[in-house]
C-alpha cells in the first residue's frame, strides 16, 4: 500500500494544537530527528503521514532521550559504562531514568539488583523475555505486564536510587530471539518483530527523561528493538585493534537502519574504556580516535563519531563493582577513581543530547 503523503501545510494542521507553516519549517531546522521527506515535488517536500504522526505524538508526549550503548565486540565495558551513566544521571543529575537490559547475559541486571530477586522475577514472567515470548504465542493471553516488570529504585548505590528504574533481562532470551524473525508469519499476526519493545513501552516512556539501553554484542532483532526506540547511541571501546575494528560496521549499519525507519539515530560518540596508559597500542589508537582517523582508507561518506574527552581507565575497583552481591553502597566504593571519569562522561552526554526536560 502506498503511504499517504502530506506537505508542510498539512503537517501544520496535524499538530495538536495546530501550528503555522513557519513553525514546521523551524522544527525541520531545530530537531535532528524530524523525519526526512519521502520526496520533493514541484509544490515542495512531502512526508509519509504515518511517520509524521509518530513524530508529533512523541513530541507531544515529551519523548525521553533514548541512548543505546553498543559495540559488536564483547567485553569492552558496554555494561559497566551504561550502568554507571544511568546511575549518575539518576542520582547526581536527578533525571528520571529507565535502564533496559537487552543482553541475555543479564550482566547489567545482576549489577543493578540481587540475583535472588532476578531469579524470582524471571520465574514468574517479569523479565523482558516474557514480552517477546508472548509474541511467539499470539493466541494465548499475554503474561507480560510492563508495570509489573519495571523495578523501581534499582542499583546497589544507597541501597537503591529512587529515580532509576530497570527492565531486567533473562538468559532465556537466547532461545527466544532465534524464533523472533518468524513471528510476523504467524497466523494473522501483523506485528513487526522490531517493534515489540516500542509498543510495550509506549504507556510508560513519557515518565522518563532518559532511557539507557545495554545492547548485546550483535545487530540482531533484539538490538534492533532497542535501536527502533533510540534517539542516540554511544560506542564504548577499548582502544585496541580488535575492539575498534567493528566500529565502522556499527556506524554504517545504524545509518542504514536509521534511513529505513526515516529517523535519525545520532551517534553521540566513542568512549575509550579500560585504557592503560602503559600500553603503546592504547596510546596509538587513542590518537587515531581523537583525530577521527578510524575510517581513513574506507570508501565512505560516513564520519567517525567523535571521541568523548573523558576516558575510563583500567581499574581493579570497577572490575569488582560489577556484582550487586558485593554490597557497594557508594559511588566511591563501586567505581573508585573511575567515578570522576564516569561523571565527566555523563556530563558530556547530557550536554550533547540537550534533553527536552530539565
Ligand atoms: N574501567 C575498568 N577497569 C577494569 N575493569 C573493567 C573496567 N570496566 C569494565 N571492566 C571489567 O571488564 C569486564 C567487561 O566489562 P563489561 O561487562 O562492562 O563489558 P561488556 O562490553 O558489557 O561485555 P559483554 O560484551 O560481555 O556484554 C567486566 O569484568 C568488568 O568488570
Ligand atoms: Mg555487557
Amino acid at each position: 500500500m502506498q503511504p499517504k503523503l502530506v506537505g508542510i501545510s498539512e503537517i501544520a494542521e496535524m499538530a495538536d494544537p495546530p501550528v503555522t507553516k513557519q513553525a514546521v519549517a523551524n522544527w525541520r531546522v531545530r530537531y535532528d530527528d524530524f523525519p526526512r521527506p519521502v520526496e520533493t515535488l514541484q509544490s515542495g517536500p512531502v512526508w509519509d503521514a504515518e511517520v509524521i504522526k509518530t513524530w508529533l505524538d512523541a513530541k507531544a508526549g515529551h519523548a525521553p532521550v533514548v541512548i543505546s550503548f553498543i559495540n559488536l565486540k564483547g567485553g569492552v565495558a558496554k555494561t559497566t559504562t551504561s550502568v554507571a551513566v544511568a546511575e549518575i544521571l539518576a542520582k547526581e543529575f536527578r533525571k528520571h531514568v529507565l535502564f533496559i537490559d537487552l543482553d541475555p547475559q543479564t550482566n547489567a541486571t545482576i549489577n543493578l539488583i540481587k540475583e535472588e530477586e532476578w531469579q524470582k522475577r524471571d520465574g514468574d514472567g517479569r523479565t523482558l523475555v516474557q514480552l517477546f515470548r508472548d509474541k511467539l504465542r499470539p493466541d494465548d493471553p499475554p503474561v507480560f505486564d510492563i508495570e509489573k516488570a519495571i523495578i523501581r529504585g534499582a542499583s546497589t548505590i544507597d541501597g537503591g536510587i529512587s529515580r532509576l528504574d530497570l527492565l531486567p533481562s533473562s538468559i532465556q532470551f537466547i532461545e527466544v530471539q532465534e524464533k523472533l524473525p518468524f513471528i510476523a508469519m504467524q497466523g494473522n499476526y501483523n506485528n513487526n518483530p522490531q517493534d515489540i519493545l516500542r509498543r510495550a513501552l509506549q504507556p510508560v516512556l513519557d515518565r522518563y527523561d532518559f532511557v539507557i539501553i545495554d545492547c548485546p554484542p550483535s545487530l540482531g532483532i533484539v538490538t534492533k528493538n532497542g535501536l527502533k526506540i533510540s534517539t542516540h547511541y554511544v560506542i564504548p571501546t577499548i582502544p585496541d585493534i580488535v575492539s575498534t575494528w567493528g566500529i565502522f560496521q556499527i556506524v554504517s549499519n545504524i545509518a542504514t537502519f536509521s534511513e529505513s525507519i526515516n529517523r535519525l539515530i545520532k551517534p553521540l560518540g566513542i568512549v575509550a574504556t579500560k585504557v592503560q596508559g602503559t600500553i603503546d597500542l592504547h596510546a596509538r589508537v587513542m590518537r587515531e580516535l581523537r583525530e577521527s582517523r578510524l575510517f581513513d582508507g574506507k570508501n565512505t561518506d560516513l564520519k567517525q563519531p567523535p571521541l568523548f574527552q573523558n576516558q575510563i581507565k583500567q581499574n581493579a575497583n570497577t572490575a569488582r563493582g560489577a556484582d550487586s552481591e558485593a554490597n557497594l553502597n557508594t559511588f566511591r566504593q563501586k567505581y573508585g577513581p573511575n567515578y570522576e571519569e564516569f561523571f565527566g562522561l555523563t556530563k558530556e552526554i547530557l550536554e550533547k543530547c540537550n534533553p527536552p526536560k530539565s
